[in-house]
């Protein structure tokens, strides 16, 4: 079987945005506290922060943390996780049924994001809490002194502001789940108030508001237009969400989850722009993408303990398999083709909770599959995403209908000339090779610099702490040249990046 891929340099979709590598830190299971937080372990630094998360971390390349939630900052109250530590109090987390012992808290995550060299962005309660906690909060974090909560900072141990440039106004409020659930209407208000005051204090911050929680939700695309008839002008970006994972064993439907992504980014598109229509503007609202991965929603895993209030439960633990990888691959290409309007997204989450990253608290740490996916795309896409013209034989899905075998976009930077293919064999059973036409990059084609794949026998291999190596991007060495065309034979079920310059 084959496809045929046409690259050309002028097929510009958008800059790459270095956004698009973000992922999410909440106070939820063991992300934070066992996660990035360990004071007892063998590795920890002056402040209890694990060094060998750090450096998965690094290594992972990410840009920005979303940060503390997440359903828990629907009912967070910020001022808890300041000061001295014996004297914060410990909480009912009602959105995860735990205690929150705010050993961590704000100044706490800014230093870890200093140490880690991510960009912050911060969420504000909009649930339980509103426009005056989200300005005091905002002063406390960017305020340069000479107010209570500028000073306070100060007094804590941060002289500088920390200049935190992106804010969450709230969290999925559409959620009938969430604490302070509100209709649109409502929310709407709320966001346009609490951003006009926001930008009282700092004019320069890009603002999101809650979009859709998911695309099955009734009120997808009615929020969004209501929600924007209120804020349009106050905010910048709009929030989408969505979770994937198996059902009824149906995995020729979940490996083309890109195709579901798709769907919904073009759909959010549409509302979003329908209200640009109405209101005559010229000004238009981006996405950020601010929760996605692979999630087993319905697995034990993400069952709350109900019965206690337990600090750090093991939650949503979710251990992924190279399918799961092939998918998270398959999410970012949809991500970056799009990337003229979703221009910063969130890997939810970072460290054990449905996470790239996973430790044993006080013990070991290991990259699960999805790691492997993210790190390379984060790397290599450089310079301009590329629109890539692909012919593919398709397959039949029960929830999709037919969808390509063959999934890809590239980027190509015109500064060095490097040129990277990302792409997916969705066929379980059959390797597909891939004609690359690198023509339009000079009369010779381009070269080949690096073929790699990430695959495996069983697509349910699943790793652990002791197998973890057992599963990364493999040097691919069935290419071949044809004049100015690259053969490359992509085995079945697996993620592929093709480098080239
Ligand atoms: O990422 C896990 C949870 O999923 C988040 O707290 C919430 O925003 C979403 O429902």
């Amino acid at each position: 079987t084959s496809a045929r891929l046409s690259l050309d340099p002028a097929f510009v979709v958008a800059p790459v945005s270095r956004k698009t590598f973000g992922t999410f830190v909440e106070h939820l299971g063991r992300c934070v506290y066992g996660g990035i937080h360990d004071p007892g372990h063998p590795t920890a630094d002056e402040d209890g922060f694990r060094g060998d998360v750090l450096q998965y971390v690094r290594d992972l390349g990410i840009s920005t943390v979303r940060y503390p939630g997440g359903n828990f900052v629907s009912g967070y109250r910020w001022e808890d996780g300041i000061g001295p530590v014996e004297d914060r109090p410990a909480r009912k987390d009602l959105a995860w049924h735990s205690t929150e012992p705010n050993t961590v808290g704000i100044d706490e995550f800014m230093r870890w994001t200093e140490k880690a060299g991510v960009e912050p962005m911060m969420a504000v309660n909009l649930g339980t809490r509103g426009v005056q906690e989200a300005i005091d909060l905002l002063d406390y974090t960017n305020g340069e002194g000479g107010s209570f909560h500028s000073d306070l900072r100060k007094k804590n141990g941060t002289e500088k502001p920390y200049g935190i440039k992106m804010w969450c106004l709230g969290n999925e409020m559409d959620g009938p789940w969430q604490i302070g659930h509100k209709t649109a209407k409502e929310y709407g208000r709320l966001a346009a108030e609490t951003a006009r005051a926001m930008r009282l204090i700092d004019p320069d911050l890009t603002l999101v508001a809650c979009g859709s929680s998911g695309a099955e939700m009734p009120t997808f695309g009615t929020w969004e237009r209501e929600v924007l008839e209120e804020a349009y002008d106050e905010v910048d970006l709009i929030s989408m969400h969505a979770y994937y994972w198996e059902k009824d064993g149906d995995l020729g439907s979940f490996l083309a989850s890109g195709v579901q992504m798709d769907a919904f980014i073009d759909d959010l598109v549409a509302s979003v722009d329908h209200v640009r229509a109405t209101k005559k503007a010229t000004k238009r609202i981006n996405i950020s993408f601010d929760e996605w991965n692979v999630w087993y929603l319905d697995g034990e895993a993400s069952k709350n303990p109900e019965t206690e209030w337990p600090v750090a439960p093991v939650l949503l633990e979710d251990h992924y398999s190279v399918a799961d990888a092939v998918v998270v691959g398959g999410l970012l290409i949809s991500l970056l083709r799009h990337s003229d309007r979703v221009v910063s997204a969130s890997l939810a989450q970072l460290v054990n909770v449905i996470a790239p990253i996973m430790t044993e608290t006080g013990g070991r740490s290991w990259k699960q599959t999805t790691y492997h996916p993210f790190a390379q795309a984060s790397r290599f896409a450089q310079g301009n995403v590329l629109r890539v013209e692909l012919q593919s034989p398709t397959y039949e899905t029960a929830k999709h209908g037919d969808v390509p075998v063959i999934d890809s976009v590239a980027t190509h930077d015109p500064a060095s000339g490097d040129v990277a293919v990302f792409a997916v064999n969705r066929s379980q059973t059959e390797s597909v090779t891939i004609d690359i036409d690198t023509r339009s990059f000079g009369p010779r084609g381009a070269e080949l610099v690096e073929a790699t794949t990430l695959r495996h026998d069983d697509p349910y291999f699943t790793v652990t702490a002791d197998t973890a190596d057992q599963v990364a991007p493999e040097v691919n060495d069935a290419t071949s040249w044809d004049d100015t065309v690259l053969k490359v034979v992509l085995p079945p079920l697996s993620w592929n990046v093709v480098r080239l310059t």
